[in-house]
């Protein structure tokens, strides 16, 4: 069966995903409403039915699922709407400002018997995938650190996410994704938040941050997200008790170093290093380590959309659920707390 998609907000995001529509089976983007006359025209152009009245794309488009691509204010007020209208609903990340409005389109998705999910499309990235199996193939033992950056040079946070009303700043932006990889990989409680947030370019909303979330085993986990570090770090670090692992980048360059001999030997006499006179910090014999590639993953942000048709076909769980939703705001509000308040913030999420 085929299900057709109209799309509210024809910006960056609204137009990705229409282009890339083309990829999923059994999906088509047939409409597309915005207040923009301009972003309209465009939409008109790629061949959509094109709508500036919101009641009349509900009542008349034809379609059965609404994707909100708008600024993230306008998310809650927009999915409710096209949930009352009996629509299926696509949301954007960050799904909404904070947990009372996910909490409102949660009980709008109930009452009406439709799906609501959101974009989380980056659990679909083949650097967290590669991590992800790394961890569940167990090829490094148990990890009780975890490091999760993403580093942008330009200073630079466009349009409306510069401004607190519009939900802007990075800890909704690029936060929100790390958080949620990060909840989806350890599948444990998390029990202390504590974060930083920096105005360093951009004066109203964090444009860097920094988050060390705790969880039930002890396994500390810190999610770094900077948009003016002009030197780069890797994009995974993560150390177990048999070995680490190190993603550098998107492209998923790094490898895997296990140790193949676990305790060692102390050495009976201190060790002349390049950084001074150490045991503990002198290089490891080479012997006693094993290093092997990173496991190659496939992945298709298309699988995203796949997962919504076959769960509307009844052939699959839906993958983004809603308590996972709920989850990441959770983390996301105790952040911001700890923040606020300097302190980290005792919690069972
Ligand atoms: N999942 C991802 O990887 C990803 C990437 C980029 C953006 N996003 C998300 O997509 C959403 C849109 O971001 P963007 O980069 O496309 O922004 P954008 O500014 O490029 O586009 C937003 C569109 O919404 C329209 N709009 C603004 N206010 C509106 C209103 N009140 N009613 C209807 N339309 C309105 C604008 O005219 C514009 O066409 C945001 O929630 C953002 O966080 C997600």
């Amino acid at each position: 069966m085929e299900y057709k998609l109209g799309i509210i907000g024809y910006g960056g995001m609204g137009s990705w995903h229409h282009k890339n529509s083309v990829k999923v089976p059994g999906l088509r983007v047939t409409s597309a409403f915005d207040i923009d006359q301009q972003r309209l025209k465009i939409a008109a152009e790629n061949g959509l039915k094109t709508y500036d009245n919101v009641d009349e794309f509900l009542k008349n488009g034809d379609f059965s699922i609404v994707l909100v691509a708008t600024p993230n204010n306008f998310h809650k007020y927009y999915s409710v709407m096209a949930m009352d209208a009996k629509k299926h609903v696509v949301c954007e990340k960050p799904v909404a400002m904070n947990l009372a409005e996910l909490d409102d389109m949660i009980a709008a998705s109930k009452k009406n018997n439709v799906l609501f999910t959101v974009h989380q499309n980056r659990r679909w990235d083949k650097d967290y995938k590669t991590v992800k199996k790394v961890l569940s193939d167990n090829l490094i033992g148990k990890p009780y650190t975890i490091e999760s950056r993403v580093h942008g040079q330009n200073g630079v946070m466009h349009g409306w996410r510069a401004y607190q009303v519009a939900g802007g700043g990075m800890l909704f932006d690029w936060g929100v994704h790390l958080i949620d990889q990060m909840l989806y990989m350890v599948n444990e409680k998390v029990t202390e938040v504590y974060c930083q947030l920096f105005s360093i370019k951009t004066p109203e909303v964090d444009d860097y941050f920094k988050l060390i979330l705790r969880f039930e085993s002890g396994l500390s986990a810190q999610i770094e997200v900077g948009t003016y570090c002009l030197e780069k770090m890797p994009r995974w670090y993560v150390n177990a008790d048999q070995g680490s692992v190190l993603v550098k980048n998107w492209e998923c360059e790094g490898n895997v170093t296990r140790a193949s001999q676990i305790v060692m030997e102390w050495e009976p006499e201190i060790v002349q290093t390049v950084g001074g006179p150490t045991r503990t910090m002198a290089p490891r014999p080479k012997e006693t380590l094993e290093e092997i590639d990173l496991p190659k993953v496939q992945s298709e942000w298309a699988e995203y959309y796949m997962n919504i048709i076959a769960y509307l076909n009844g052939k699959e769980d839906i993958i983004v659920k809603q308590e996972e939703l709920r989850r990441v705001m959770q983390v996301i509000e105790a952040a911001f707390e700890s923040d606020k308040s300097h302190q980290s913030i005792k919690c069972l999420i």
